[in-house]
C-alpha cells in the first residue's frame, strides 16, 4: 500500500502517519523530519534548507526529490509507504511518478486532508514535538496534551516547539501551500487517486475515515 498524505500545515498528516505506521507496519516518509534532521545534523544540505524552512518556503524541488529518490530505494518500502509532506509541487509529482515507475511501483490512494486556515493557525502556534527523532511524536497544548507537560508520553523524551510554528511562519507557510501545492489536488483528482476527507474532529475520527478508505 503506497499512501500520500495531502494536506496544509498543520493538518494532521504527521499525527495521522504515525497511526498508520502501527497499523500497516508501512514507514512513514516525511520530508519534514528528514530536512530537520540535516539541520540538526549541520549538514551543507541542512544548513541551506533550514533558510527556506525558516521563512515558510519550500526547499527548492531537485533537494526534496533527491532526498525521496534514495528514501524509497530502501528494501524497507517494498511492502508500502506513507509519503507525508511529499509532493508540494506539480514537478515534485511528475518526478515521483517518474521514479515510482522505474521501480514498477505506483500510488494507490492520495488521502487529502482538510482542515480551514483558522484551524490550522490554532494548531500550529500550540503543538509541540518530541525531540527523540525515533519518535517524534506530536502534542497540541490544548488538543492533545500529554500527560505530564513537556514530556513524551511514548519514550519520556522532553518536547519542543518547531522553529517555524511561530504565527509569522505559519502564515507564510499557508500562502506557499496555496499557491504551490493545492494544485496536487487537482493533479490526482484527474489521476482518480483523490480520496478527500474533513480533518475536523477528534484525531481518532479521522483515523477511522482514512482506514475506511484503505479497507
Ligand atoms: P513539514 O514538516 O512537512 O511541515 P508541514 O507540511 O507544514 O506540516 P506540519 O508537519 O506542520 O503539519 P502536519 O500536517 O504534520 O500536522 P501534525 O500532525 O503535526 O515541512 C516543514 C518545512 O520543510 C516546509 O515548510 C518546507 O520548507 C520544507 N519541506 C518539507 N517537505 C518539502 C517538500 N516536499 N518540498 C519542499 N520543501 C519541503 O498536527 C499539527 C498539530 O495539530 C499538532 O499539535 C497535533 O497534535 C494537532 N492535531 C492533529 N490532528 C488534530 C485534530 N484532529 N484535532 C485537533 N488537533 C489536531
Ligand atoms: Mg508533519
Ligand atoms: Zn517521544
Amino acid at each position: 500500500m503506497n499512501l500520500i498524505l495531502l494536506g496544509g500545515p498543520g493538518a494532521g498528516k504527521g499525527t495521522q502517519a504515525k497511526k498508520l505506521i502501527d497499523k500497516y507496519q508501512i514507514p512513514q516518509i516525511s520530508t519534514g523530519d528528514i530536512l530537520r534532521a540535516a539541520v540538526k545534523e549541520g549538514t551543507e544540505m541542512g544548513r541551506k534548507a533550514k533558510e527556506y524552512m525558516d521563512a515558510g518556503k519550500l526547499v527548492p524541488d531537485e533537494v526534496v526529490i533527491g532526498i525521496i529518490r534514495d528514501r524509497l530505494a530502501q528494501p524497507d518500502c517494498r511492502k508500502g509507504f506513507i509519503l507525508d509532506g511529499f509532493p508540494r509541487t506539480v514537478p515534485q509529482a511528475e518526478a515521483l511518478d517518474k521514479v515510482l515507475a522505474e521501480m514498477n511501483s505506483k500510488i494507490d490512494h492520495v488521502i487529502s486532508i482538510d482542515v480551514d486556515e483558522e484551524e490550522l493557525v490554532t494548531r500550529l502556534t500550540g503543538r509541540r514535538t518530541c525531540k527523540n527523532p525515533d519518535c517524534g511524536q506530536m502534542y497540541h497544548i490544548k488538543f492533545n496534551p500529554p500527560k505530564k507537560e513537556g514530556v513524551c508520553d511514548k519514550c519520556g523524551s522532553e518536547l519542543y516547539q518547531r522553529d517555524d510554528d511561530n504565527e509569522a511562519t505559519v502564515r507564510s507557510r499557508l500562502a506557499t501551500y496555496n499557491q504551490a501545492t493545492k494544485p496536487l489536488i487537482d493533479y490526482y483528482q484527474a489521476k482518480g487517486l483523490l480520496r478527500p476527507i474533513k480533518g475536523v474532529g477528534s484525531i481518532d475520527d479521522i483515523f477511522t475515515q482514512i482506514c475506511g478508505i484503505l479497507g
